[in-house]
């Protein structure tokens, strides 16, 4: 199967210990770092915004994949790259008629623009923006709260996706992986998974990690 980004949500990291918990999966051969920033509105929950990227930045060996579950994203792009995200994700639900515009100002910077889809947006919304964009990141929970069940329905979006993709588009999906719904997303066409509760709350982190890549 093709090479996946496997992105580790610090989502459930110990936030008394992020350099100790970033460290961790990046000795265990982690790719990215996945960043859940939540506003309280956009999703029901608050966590991290960009001082914390900023203060994990310089503990951060690999990119930092920053996944903007946030209103008017717009107003903060500018913040999350000075702070030094490597990859921006915004939701589609979030800019709407404004989605093109948001891409082009995260493109304007050397950052890598993801868009993001919950799991009642049909694939078909964000098809126009494909060629515009790095990464389609599909959300196989109701944003908000790690630790949730995958919604297998939501993992039909792939191929959809992949269908009407160019080749080098990353797509990531988010939401209750584990070994087994991994493989399934990745069998669907998914060449970059996150996964939160299932790699933090393992024993053995480095064979969670290698697990997602069978
Ligand atoms: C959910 C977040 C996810 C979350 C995943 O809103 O976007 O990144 O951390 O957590 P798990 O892997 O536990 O479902
Ligand atoms: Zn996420």
């Amino acid at each position: 199967m093709e090479k996946v980004i496997i992105s580790p949500s610090i989502l459930s990291a110990d936030f008394a210990n992020l350099e100790r918990d970033i460290d961790t999966i990046q000795n265990a051969g982690a790719d990215w770092v996945h960043v859940d920033v939540m506003d309280g509105h956009f999703v029901p929950n608050i966590t991290i915004g960009a001082p914390v990227v900023k203060a994990i930045k310089p503990v951060s060996k690999i990119p930092l994949d920053v996944h903007l579950m946030i209103e008017h994203p717009q107003n903060y792009i500018d913040d999350f790259v000075d702070a030094g995200a490597d990859i921006i994700t915004i939701h589609y639900e979030a800019t709407g008629e404004m989605t093109e515009d948001v891409i082009s100002h995260i493109k304007s910077h050397d950052v890598l623009a993801g868009l993001s889809i919950k799991p009642k947006t049909p694939p078909q919304d964000i098809l126009k923006y494909l060629l515009m964009v790095d990464m389609v990141l599909i959300m196989t929970v109701e944003p908000g709260f790690g630790g949730q069940a995958f919604m297998r329905d939501c993992a039909e979006k792939i191929p959809v996706i992949k269908q009407n993709a160019p080749e080098n588009l990353i797509i990531q999906v988010d939401g209750g992986i584990n070994r087994e719904t991994g493989k399934i997303c990745r069998s669907l066409g998914a060449n970059s998974l996150v996964a939160g509760s299932y790699i933090y709350k393992s024993d053995d982190i480095k064979a969670a990690i290698e697990s997602l890549r069978k």
